[in-house]
């Protein structure tokens, strides 16, 4: 059943809105209960459709999962099949993340090629350089790749060429049971990392430095990890939080965003500021206010604590309302401004440079469209511009919004917003 969201815009936003758990962090939860002997418990959740995927694809393995509410629990038992399901797995790329643990506990995997996706080419030749770092054999046949390692892992340096978040926390999982010790060089920041390590190493892991660019990993020679009844609690998702900073921005009435780390946007908000927006940080919640005139201002997607690739298409949706020229660079997914031809036909102004750069001239006047989702950030990004927008817009393909959003039209509705969910 196809559904959109009809959306009736310039409606200002007042109100509280909780932020649910990440979806990038409780991801790679799941696929760390494989490296577990008992039942792992996960809270704080967050019910999208890329969790549910990857649920999927565990219990299609023979995984025991058990899910009520924003909860989840996970037994993986010996004979766990090793081959990822090629249907399931397409549809969501994070399934490459099952692939290191299912590798380090059971000594093989199988998985196919990974899905194509509309925000860049995302080849996985990192990963493989990994798993071979560790002493696992690879081979590849037209339609799906077979990791072994006959006579277990073995700890190895390895420096990641480019900084791969899904990369590093997969690197991170395969070693965790290797024998001796892997060092981790140019690893990924991201918050979502440092948080595992943690809680991995209350579960018999040894990892070190996981948040900084050098990650230490002794092996546990086999010894699977024990939760002991522990619950890992998912962070707070910082892209949901940023999303609802930046729709604030040009919304917000004010607008209270409650169940958040505001250190984990500390670039977010200095950006948003230098925009001209009021907001006020407090310890786990931010209030933003509607800037009077919103002021133009460039921005380069990083890796944390740089401005986050995933806050770039919301965020350039609001520069079409700001004062002046704004430069979007898109330094880490080469596909990730195609979606700026949306925003032209809704008329914005936006001029490409090239495929990593656009200069938006603002403010100009959004009108209602009828508009598709072509990933999950461009998709929030279309609410966004629906909601500046005078009129009713019809922002279709919502499956892509829902793989990463929880309830998002409750959330903005409760807010103030007018969107309809409605089934064709
Ligand atoms: N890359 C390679 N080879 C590899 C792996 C990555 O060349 O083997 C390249 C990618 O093509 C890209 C760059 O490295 O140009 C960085 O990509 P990265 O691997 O860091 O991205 P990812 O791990 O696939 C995660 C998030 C993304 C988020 C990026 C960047 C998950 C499940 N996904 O992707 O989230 O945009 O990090 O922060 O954690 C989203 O939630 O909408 C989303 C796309």
């Amino acid at each position: 059943m196809n559904q959109y969201f009809l959306i009736n815009g310039q409606k200002l936003l007042k109100g509280e809105v909780n932020i649910s758990g990440a979806k990038n962090a409780a991801l790679k939860s799941i696929a760390a209960s494989i490296l577990f002997e008992d039942k792992l418990k996960i809270d704080n959740v967050p019910f999208v459709e890329d969790i549910r995927r990857m649920v999927e694809i565990l219990k299609n393995l023979g995984a025991e999962v058990n899910q009520s509410e924003n909860n989840l629990e996970i037994k993986i038992n010996q004979n766990l099949q090793t081959g990822l399901n090629e249907e399931l797995s397409k549809r969501i790329r994070a399934s490459i993340v099952l692939a290191g643990p299912i590798l380090a506990r059971f000594g093989k995997v199988e998985f196919p090629y990974p899905g194509g996706c509309v925000i860049g080419k995302r080849p996985i030749d990192m990963f493989l350089e990994g798993w071979a770092a560790l002493d696992a054999e690879i081979s590849e046949t037209k339609s799906k790749f077979t990791v072994t390692a006959s006579n277990g892992l073995t700890g190895a340096d390895f420096t990641f060429r480019n900084i791969s978040v899904t990369g590093t926390e997969t690197m991170m999982l395969t070693a965790v049971l290797a024998n001796g010790v892997t060092v981790i060089k140019n690893a990924a920041p991201e918050p979502e990392i440092p948080a595992l390590a943690a809680f991995l190493n209350e579960c018999g892991a040894k990892i070190e430095g996981a948040g900084t660019s050098v990650i230490k990993i002794t092996g546990t020679n086999g010894k699977l990890l024990k939760s002991n009844g522990k619950k890992i609690t998912t962070i707070p998702d910082r892209i949901e939080a940023g999303s609802f900073l930046i729709i604030g921005a040009v919304l917000g009435n004010p607008i209270k965003i409650k169940n958040c780390d505001p250190n984990h946007l500390d670039v977010v908000i200095k950006t948003l500021e230098s925009a001209g927006v009021k907001i006020e940080k407090n310890k786990d919640s931010l209030i933003v206010w509607r800037a009077g005139v919103l002021k133009s201002v460039g921005i380069k997607t990083r890796e944390y604590p740089g401005f986050p690739t995933d806050l770039q298409a919301p965020f350039l949706a609001i520069m079409t309302q700001a004062e002046g020229d704004s430069l979007i660079f898109e330094t880490v997914f080469e596909g990730r401004l195609n979606y700026t031809e949306e925003l032209i036909r809704m008329g914005a102004r936006i001029t490409p440079c090239d495929t990593h750069r656009v200069i938006v001239h603002g403010p100009s006047e959004l009108h209602a469209r009828d508009i598709e989702s072509s990933d999950i950030r461009a998709g929030l990004a279309f609410i966004v511009a629906a909601m500046i927008s005078k009129g009713e817009s019809k922002v279709r393909n919502i499956y892509q919004i829902d793989r990463g959003y929880e309830n998002i039209e409750k959330k903005l509705n409760a807010l103030g917003a007018d969107i309809k969910r409605v089934s064709e």
